[in-house]
């Protein structure tokens, strides 16, 4: 059964292939003859509680700087189509927000993958607080007090802000570190919201892991190892990928969120866990697929395929 799938993204020209998980998603619906439809989020309209936009047909070719092809332009109600792909990149900001509005009304005649309201409700460093079973030691707050005192108990902490993304402004302070007090203004007047502050986690150097879970269920995972002279394991920061197994601590977390996950219609996520702590739940444009399945992994992209398939079926 061939579907009318549509892809909600950040503009194709300029996705690097080699490690964008939306790309991968989008050669293996078009190897399964599903046909593809293109547009960028500001093409989104919506006419009295109508959602539209202008969507191009695609397709797509596994070969960097020619890897689409973009049909003409044609104003689409978006529940015409039998998917649509939420997968624009963050920033998680009210423009993400509205964007997720927008879907909602279609859904799940529809089905958005992740489920827009969802995604909303689960800003990826505040949903594993669900789990502080979990989690390393964390606080999040803006409060000057707060925060020392949690310093004073855990040592070496990382500030970093609760809808950073790609490992930006994230900091580690030592027990001693005088810049504490100059970040601290940094952070309050650079950010609105509270930040997170949490117990620095040592087993960083080796790697913070990357876990697929597709429909609430384990699918793969790759370990990113941090530069020499970074603390950040993000690949766009210059951590490694390496092949990698679960740990049984490992497939306890996937056991214990996976059928939360389930439940919302989070069917494409990427959980991180650094030395055996939950750190982030990311819901919003996951990634990692193409980076599981070149170290000789499964193949996600398949795995996501089967689901959405299953569930089209009805
Ligand atoms: N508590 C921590 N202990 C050690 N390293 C951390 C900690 N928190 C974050 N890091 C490092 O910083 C990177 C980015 O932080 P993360 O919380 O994943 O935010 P982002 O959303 O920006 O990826 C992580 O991949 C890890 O390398
Ligand atoms: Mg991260």
């Amino acid at each position: 059964m061939a579907l009318n799938v549509a892809v909600q993204m950040d503009p194709i020209e300029r996705i690097n292939i080699r490690g964008d998980s939306t790309f991968a998603l989008l050669l293996e619906a078009q190897a399964r003859g599903h046909r593809l439809s293109y547009y960028t989020p500001d093409r989104l309209a919506m006419i009295q509680g109508a959602v539209f936009a202008t969507t191009q047909p695609l397709t797509v070719r596994d070969q960097a700087g020619e890897h689409f092809n973009l049909g003409d332009g044609q104003r689409m109600p978006l529940s015409a189509f039998d998917v649509v792909l939420m997968r624009q990149d963050p920033p998680f900001d009210l423009n993400y927000i509205t964007a997720t509005h927008f879907l909602e009304r279609i859904h799940p005649k529809t089905l958005v993958i992740n489920d827009p309201a969802a995604v909303r409700n689960a800003p990826e460093k505040m949903f594993v607080t669900e789990f502080p079973q979990l989690m390393p030691p964390t606080l999040l707050t803006r409060d000057l007090a707060e925060i020392k005192a949690f310093r004073a108990e855990h040592g070496d902490i990382v500030m970093k802000p609760l809808y950073g993304h790609g490992g930006g402004a994230v900091f580690r302070l030592t027990r001693e570190d005088l810049n504490f007090g100059s970040l601290y203004d940094l952070f309050s007047t650079n950010f609105r919201e509270a930040w997170v502050v949490q117990k620095f986690l040592p087993e960083v150097k080796d790697g913070d892991k990357r876990i697929i879970l597709v429909d609430g269920e384990f699918a793969g995972a790759v370990n990113r190892v941090p530069a020499a002279d970074d603390l950040r394991s993000n690949m766009v920061r210059g951590g490694s990928p390496k092949e990698t197994e679960l740990s049984p601590r490992e497939r306890e977390i996937c056991t214990t969120i996976g059928p939360k996950l389930r439940e919302r219609g989070l069917l494409f996520v990427g959980i991180d866990v650094i030395g055996g702590w939950l750190t982030e739940i990311n819901v919003t444009s996951p990634t990692g697929i193409r980076a599981i399945r070149n170290l000789g992994g499964p193949d996600v992209a398949a795995l996501i395929w089967d689901k959405i398939e299953k569930k089209r079926k009805g």
